[in-house]
Order: structure tokens, then C-alpha cells, then sequence
């Protein structure tokens, strides 16, 4: 029996243990798992639940989330126990595509990773399918290149537009926020590799960002922060969950087993494993204890201050022997354990070609008067530093090192236009002449960006004469462990302002279009200079293919049916937690207070009828839809209801709509948003005069709330109006139905309770 295991079976188990045949140890994947705990020495359970350490930069500072080892520059690995057939897993960032060092010491190959549109991008196509074939196309790096979890994605909600993480985000909506990380988890976990769906949960600041106290009401927390896990959780079984930095109502997520064990395991049936983000949380005991299999990334103490707690009784060895059962299942299901040859070398081309089509397809026109886009003419003036060095995504562990970005002005060329010459030179210089070199591979600081070159009027008035259309791209870029700034990072500064003013009268007095291009990670501030212009793409952080992607829209080679997957707000202070983000006190936040409860995003400027620049949604394209014959199966809500339309290209070109299903419910025993997104999809490319037929279903638990005093969800009775549209402001057809009596979809545990009594707005019944 052992000789045939010693030749059949797992490589790397193989390789690992001492294979006699007189060897009893058990061995992984061949003895049984309880098996192979109860053969651990307490030094080894030690070892096993946490990670491997990692290196000190001059000896003292850790580098966050970089190690060497197998594969170098991911972000760390876990502990091998040869002796019992373990081997040592890699697991590595992140969000937007593989964060590895694409150079090796002694190594003249390249490891470069392919750089895919940001969260926000992706989501902003609102394509599900799409972003599921680019989580197999990121996955599929993460095998070729031997890494075993990728820690992605990123899913918190983007709360206040100054997150500084955001841009790894997807949306201000938990619906959205779920159903693109169920699609990316498929995707990725398609190649035999796991995903860390993060930061769990409620961290949407980077502000003190290991010590922040979340202060949030149950309802908020079921209902915004949640639900996108709960989400993923049960669309796709993520292999690994991510525990956030922050505390929750007081307790440190990561500590928290409530949320970690009563809300992930007993309620959402969650089988995988639970991993700390990098140095999260104080008491690693209670981290072990509240359900947190995995520390990571290993830290010299924890193994004394675990050991001391089981000593004194405040941890029993059950709970680290059932803690370190599901650490050794997952390591069962990785490749490095199934002794997977990887190659070093994935199809980094194809892959490419994915990343543009997915950053075209997130790109939103927000703005396009007098038809201004497509381009009409050939002749260009490229300006703003970033047409020249575009951003594909942001700094912190979101980075990768990919080979190349393309920027505006090749993307341009490659599509046919013709860039003012002597502009481009202009700029070539400046960029170079400015450049402080610090574009350093895992850089996690925020990069501020050149000072615009300013033009004195007559040059603008010569550009305008020798081009037909002016492309101003602004440009944003930050990184990890801060929050946006409002005056210089949020609001455009002085100098934009004037570039955009200036080239406007200049082009305008020509009757030329002039078009702004945004390169952001997040939100800006739109609302004050977008009369000076007559086209408004956001292209956000398109990854590598940045260039092309844009040309494809803005020459209509594709059409944008990008929509904002979150709300653009007039001015700052409109933002539901402007007036308490990132909280108090305001010098170092101890604690970020939730005020605004469930009304985050446009549950607030609906609800509350606030005005916004342009709504969660929002996004035009180059052709126009009709939706007809809005069908539902019944008007009485029984236990699901299908509901019918049929979507007509009534234009003149190609495109894909996408057809958003918002339900107001009634307010009875609790007041509710005015509207909620409960569903959506794209619909293919259609050509003019075709017609898709989309249907949706909607559930019971579609039309319940969080009932915080029964601690259950509950659907009240009266008349439910289902709205369909293109934006949460634009319903095209609606229909109502009735629920006769209350259902209670669930009954839930009375958790994360708020230590102190939180004021949130509400609006009138
Ligand atoms: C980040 C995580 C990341 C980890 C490893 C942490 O600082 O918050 O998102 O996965 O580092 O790099």
C-alpha cells in the first residue's frame, strides 16, 4: 500500500515526506485529515496557522505584503510541514491582475502579470459574463505562475468618494458589489485556484486604517455591508475570505466571531477558510478563537501569545485543531499540492486582447453634446500630461507589474488620428524633464500628479486652428493606507480647471468639440467645469490596454455601455458621510460613525431627493433603446414572480444596453429607500431594429428588509412597484404587484450590536 502510494500519488507530498514503507507518519491526502492533525506536535499546529513571516526592510520595518520564496514578490506563504506531507502555499495580490515582481535576481526573464481594468472599471460594464472570463483569464496567471490564492477581489463599498481603496472596488451597491465578485470568483477559481474575497467587512476607509472602529447600525451592516459578501459567498465559495483591519462595533474584525463565525459559518454555511488581511488585529488567540483559521502573514509573537492562551485556558486545542482541519483542506485543493507543473509562461497576449475589450466596455460616456463623440475628424491636440503616461490602475497591494501601459496618444495613432506634432514634443519633455522616477514596483503611496502645462491663448487659438477636436485627459492615481484629498484630489486644481477653460473658448470659437478624458481610480468632481466641455468620457483605470481602449471609444469602434456604478455628486459635501467621514476625533480617528445608515449612495440622493450631477446608473451611448411589453407572471406576489420585457435598438448603430431592475417597496413597519437596484443585465450587442427578450426573477428575499428589533429580514405587505430603467433615475416602464401578507425570508442572530446608540437620518414616512 505505501510502496503504491510512494509512486502514484502527489508529487509534492512525495517530495516532501519521508517515504518508507515503514514511515507511520500520516500524510496529507492520504490518511485523513483528522488523521494528520492529531499526528501534529503543538509546535507544528503552531506553525500551521499562520504564515511564514515576512522579510524586514533594513532589518527592522516588515514590507507589507511582499515575500521571496517560491514566487517571488507575492505576498506570502504559508508554513510547509514536510514530515506530514504539507507543502507551503503562495498566496499573492490582487484585485486588478497577479501582483508578483516581474524581475528575478540572476534571472534575465520577465514575469510580468497582465494589468486588467480596475474593480471599478469592471464593474462598470455591469457585465457579469465579461468579468467572469476575466477572472479565467487572471486565474489562469495565477496557476501558470505557481501562486495558489489570488487575494481578490476587493468588495467593500464605496461609501464616501475619498476611500482611498476604492478604485479596487466595485460599487456604492451591495447587489452590484456581489454579483461582480461571485462572477470573478467563478471566473478565477475555474483554473483549480482559490480567492480571498476582502476586506471582511465593513473597511471602506483607509484612515487609521488597523484601528478604526466601524461604528454601524445591525440594519446597515446586513443590508449595504454584508450582503455583497453574503453574495459571493453563496454564488460562488470563494476558497478563502479575507478578515478587514477595522473594528467592527468595537471588536476587531478579525477577532470577531460573530461575524467570522456566527454570520459567515452558522448562517451563510461558509466551509472555507478565513484569513486575516496582513498584520490585522492585537489578540491572536481571540483571532484563532472568533474563527480565523489563518494569521497572516506570520508574526514573531503569535506562536508565545496562542500558546498562553491555550495554557490558561482562554483557548482549547479543539477549536485550533478545527481551525487548522479547514487550513489543511484548502491546502488539499491547491495546485502546489497536487504537484502542478506551471509553465511561467500564460498567454499574456490573448490575455491582453481581454483586457481591452473589458476596458472599452467599462468606459462611460457621461456627456456627448451636439454629438461630439465619435470623433469627426482626424486631426488631434492630445492634452493633459496623463494622454501621454496613462494610469492603469492604482498603487498599494492593487498593483501589477505588467510590461507595458499603452498610452492615449499611441492608442490614437493606432486607430488612425493624427496628433499635433509639436504638442506632443511639448509634453514628451515636460513629462520626462518632471518625471521623479519613483514609479517603483510596490510603491503603495499615492501619486500626485504633474502640474498641467499651461498655453497662453494664442497657442490654444493655433491648436484649434490646425486640429478639428481637442482630448483633455486628467489624470488620478493613490495608493494604499490613505484616504483621498477634497481640495487636490477630489475637486480638479486650479491649473486643470484653467487647461480645460481655456482650450474650450479656444475650440468653441472654431465650432471644434473638445472632449475630457478621466483617468480616475474614484470619483471626481464633475459638476464644475462640465458645461466648459461637450464630451465626458470615464475611463477610469483601464489597465494596460488603456490607450486602445479609449481610442476604441472615443472613435466609436466601440460603443460605451459603461454605467456609473456609483453616484457622482454635485459637490462634496452633498456625499451622505461627507460630514463624518473618515470620523472623529478628526486629527486621528478613533471611530467612524455610519449616520447615514442604509442611505448610502443613491438610496440617499433619491430617498431624500437630492439633485446629483449624474446618477448610480448613469451612461450613454452612441445609439438609443426602447424597453416594451413589461411583463410579470402574477400581481400578487405568491413565492417568486418572472418578469418579462423586450429591448429595441431604435438607432443607428450597434450597441449593448444594460436594463436595471429597481423595486420600491412599501414602507410599513420600516422605512425603506425609494428605490433599490434587485437586478440586471446586459443585453448582447444588437444591432439597429433588434429586439432581446430579458427576464428576471424576483424572489421573496428580494422584497425584504432588515428588521432590526425581530433580528430577522422581513418582506412587509402592500404594493411592491417594480421600476426598470437605464439609471436609478430613469424608469422607462414600471408595473406594480401586491404582497398580501408579511413573510419573514429569514431569522437571523442578534449580532454586532452597536455599543452606543447611533443617530441615522431617516426620511419621512
Ligand atoms: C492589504 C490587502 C492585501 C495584503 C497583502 C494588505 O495591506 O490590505 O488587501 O491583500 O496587504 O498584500
Amino acid at each position: 500500500m505505501k510502496e503504491i502510494w510512494c509512486w502514484g500519488i502527489g508529487v509534492t507530498a512525495l517530495l516532501l515526506s519521508a517515504c518508507s514503507p515503514k514511515n507511520t507518519v500520516p500524510q496529507l491526502g492520504k490518511e485523513s485529515i483528522t488523521d494528520v492533525v492529531n499526528a501534529m506536535t503543538l509546535d507544528e499546529k503552531l506553525d500551521i496557522i499562520r504564515g511564514a513571516g515576512m522579510p524586514t526592510a533594513n532589518g527592522d520595518a516588515p514590507v507589507v505584503g511582499h515575500v521571496a520564496g517560491k514566487v517571488p514578490g507575492a505576498a506570502g506563504n504559508t508554513n510547509p510541514i514536510p514530515r506530514l506531507g504539507i507543502p507551503a502555499l503562495s498566496l499573492a495580490d490582487g484585485p486588478a491582475g497577479l501582483r508578483i515582481d516581474s524581475e528575478r535576481e540572476n534571472d534575465s526573464k520577465r514575469y510580468y502579470a497582465t494589468a486588467f481594468p480596475t474593480g471599478t472599471s469592471l464593474a462598470s460594464t455591469w457585465n457579469t459574463e465579461l468579468v467572469e472570463q476575466v477572472g479565467q483569464a487572471m486565474g489562469n496567471e495565477v496557476h501558470e505562475y505557481g501562486v495558489d490564492v489570488l487575494l481578490a477581489p476587493g468588495m467593500n463599498i464605496q461609501r464616501n468618494p475619498l476611500g482611498g481603496r476604492n478604485f479596487e472596488y466595485y460599487s456604492e451597491d451591495p447587489l452590484l458589489t456581489g454579483k461582480m465578485a461571485a462572477a470573478m470568483v467563478n471566473g478565477v477559481q475555474s483554473n483549480g485556484v482559490g480567492t480571498s474575497i476582502k476586506h471582511f467587512a465593513v473597511n471602506d476607509q483607509e484612515t487609521v486604517r488597523y484601528h478604526i472602529d466601524a461604528v454601524v447600525s445591525q440594519r446597515a451592516a446586513r443590508e449595504i455591508y454584508l450582503k455583497p459578501f453574503e453574495i459571493a459567498i453563496r454564488e460562488s465559495d470563494p476558497w478563502t475570505v479575507m478578515s478587514a483591519y477595522n473594528k467592527i462595533n468595537g471588536t476587531y474584525a478579525s477577532e470577531s466571531y460573530d461575524l467570522l463565525t456566527t454570520i459567515l459559518r452558522d448562517e451563510w454555511g461558509y466551509q472555507g477558510i478565513v484569513v486575516t488581511d496582513w498584520l490585522a488585529g492585537r489578540d491572536y488567540a481571540g483571532q484563532v478563537k472568533a474563527g480565523n483559521d489563518l494569521l497572516m502573514p506570520g508574526r514573531v509573537n503569535e506562536k508565545t501569545k496562542i500558546q498562553e492562551a491555550l495554557s490558561d485556558g482562554r483557548l482549547t486545542e479543539a477549536e485550533l485543531d478545527r481551525n487548522i482541519e479547514r487550513i489543511l483542506n484548502l491546502v488539499t485543493k491547491s495546485p502546489t499540492f497536487k504537484g502542478y507543473k506551471y509553465s511561467d509562461k500564460p498567454d499574456l497576449k490573448a490575455h491582453a486582447s481581454l483586457a481591452r475589450e473589458a476596458a472599452a466596455e467599462g468606459m462611460i460616456l457621461l456627456k456627448n453634446e451636439k454629438e461630439a463623440l465619435p470623433l469627426k475628424t482626424k486631426k488631434l491636440a492630445l492634452l493633459g500630461n496623463t494622454s501621454y503616461k496613462l494610469i492603469e490602475g492604482g498603487k498599494g497591494s492593487g498593483q501589477v507589474n505588467n510590461a507595458y501601459t499603452i498610452s492615449l496618444l499611441q492608442g490614437m495613432e493606432e486607430a488612425g488620428y493624427i496628433v499635433d506634432a509639436d504638442l506632443q514634443k511639448k509634453y514628451q519633455d515636460y513629462i520626462t524633464s518632471a518625471s521623479t522616477g519613483d514609479d517603483a514596483e510596490q510603491s503603495f503611496a499615492a501619486v500626485k500628479p504633474l502640474d498641467e502645462i499651461q498655453f497662453d491663448q494664442s497657442e490654444l487659438d493655433e491648436l484649434a486652428n490646425e486640429n478639428g477636436a481637442a482630448i483633455i485627459t486628467i489624470g488620478r492615481q493613490v495608493g494604499e493606507g490613505s484616504d483621498r484629498d477634497i481640495e487636490t484630489d477630489y475637486y480638479l486644481v486650479p491649473d486643470e480647471l484653467s487647461l480645460i477653460k481655456n482650450t474650450a473658448e479656444a475650440f468653441h470659437a472654431k465650432g471644434k468639440p473638445v472632449v475630457v478624458v478621466l483617468n480616475i481610480g474614484a470619483a471626481v468632481d464633475v459638476a464644475s467645469w462640465r458645461d466648459d466641455v461637450d464630451g465626458i468620457i470615464v475611463a477610469w483605470q483601464p489597465g494596460q490596454e488603456a490607450g486602445y481602449a479609449i481610442a476604441d471609444a472615443v472613435s466609436g469602434k466601440v460603443n460605451p455601455s459603461g454605467r456609473l456604478t456609483s453616484t457622482l455628486s454635485l459637490r462634496y459635501e452633498d456625499v451622505p458621510s461627507a460630514s463624518h467621514f473618515p470620523g472623529t476625533p478628526a486629527r486621528r480617528p478613533k471611530q467612524t460613525i455610519y449616520n447615514e445608515g442604509i442611505y448610502v449612495g443613491y438610496r440617499y440622493y433619491n430617498t431624500f431627493n437630492k439633485p446629483v450631477a449624474y446618477e448610480f446608473g448613469y451612461g450613454l451611448s452612441y445609439t438609443t433603446f426602447q424597453f416594451s411589453d413589461l411583463e410579470i407572471s402574477s400581481e400578487t406576489f405568491d413565492d417568486e414572480l418572472t418578469v418579462t420585457l423586450d429591448v429595441t435598438n431604435t438607432g443607428e448603430l450597434a450597441g449593448k444596453e444594460v436594463v436595471q431592475l429597481y423595486l420600491a417597496a412599501p414602507a410599513e413597519t420600516m422605512d425603506k429607500p425609494l428605490e433599490e437596484l434587485k437586478a440586471f443585465k446586459k443585453t448582447k450587442l444588437l444591432k439597429p431594429g433588434k429586439t432581446q427578450t430579458i427576464s428576471f426573477s424576483i424572489k421573496a428575499s428580494d422584497l425584504a428588509s432588515f428588521n432590526t428589533d425581530r433580528s430577522a429580514w422581513v418582506a412587509d405587505p402592500g404594493i411592491y412597484t417594480l421600476k426598470i430603467g437605464t439609471s436609478s433615475r430613469k424608469f422607462d416602464i414600471s408595473k406594480t404587484f401586491t404582497l398580501e401578507n408579511e413573510i419573514v425570508t429569514e431569522e437571523v442572530h442578534q449580532v454586532l450590536m452597536p455599543q452606543e446608540t447611533i443617530t441615522e437620518i431617516t426620511p419621512k414616512l
